[in-house]
């Protein structure tokens, strides 16, 4: 059985104080860590505000409340332009697990592949070109029609940051179908 994680509902922490600590220790790393990639200011198209204090913010919530693990592979739709990839590169075990990220937009999927998949091969990157109003009007795949690129059971987390508020109700069915799909028993779906 796998499980959907609705933000507010799960205060509970998953962490021992050590742990708890460490992922402070960390996320106040990725911030202050100038030579982590950040994209320049007007290739950002997936919203405002700090770039890699957003992402390290969201490695401390997929740790503490869906219990993210070094070792878990993870699936990010809508990668968008690697926000969320950047702090996932200091967290995940670059010999035991793979990060893949999706998106319909070829600029930012463009920019992952030359910046972060180079120094962390375990990094992929690919454009599916998914027809949304507002990123992608031109997209030759019906979001309807969308069927993830990978393996059924290929992935024990997966995150769809900022999406799901772009997409039409009928839409999240076919998104949560074939993340059920590729999710492995016991994944997760960070919405
Ligand atoms: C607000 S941005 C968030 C990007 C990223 N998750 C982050 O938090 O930095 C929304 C993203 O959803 C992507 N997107 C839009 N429609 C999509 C679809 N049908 N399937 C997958 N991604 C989609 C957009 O291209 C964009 O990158």
């Amino acid at each position: 059985m796998s499980q959907v994680l609705a933000f507010s509902n799960h205060d509970d922490p998953v962490l021992d104080a050590k742990s708890e600590q460490h992922l402070d220790w960390l996320c106040e790393q990725i911030i202050a860590n100038r030579f982590l990639p950040v994209p320049p200011e007007e290739a950002v198209f997936v919203g405002d505000g700090d770039y890699r204090a957003i992402g390290a913010e969201f490695l401390g919530h997929f740790v503490r409340r869906a219990g993210l693990m070094p070792d878990h592979d993870v699936l990010d739709i809508g990668c968008g332009i690697g926000r969320m990839a950047v702090p996932l590169t200091q967290y995940i075990d670059a010999s035991n697990a793979i990060y893949e990220g999706i998106d319909p937009v070829a600029n930012g999927i463009e920019w992952c592949k030359r910046t972060i998949s180079p120094a962390y091969p375990n990094f992929g990157f690919q454009t599916q070109d998914v027809k949304n109003a507002l990123y992608n009007p031109e997209g030759s795949i019906g979001g309807r029609g969308m069927r993830l690129p990978f393996q059924d059971g290929a992935f024990d987390f997966t995150a769809m940051i900022s999406v799901a508020t772009h997409l039409p109700p009928e839409e999240i069915e076919t998104y949560c179908t074939e993340v059920f799909r590729v999710l492995r028993p016991g994944g997760k779906l960070f919405l």
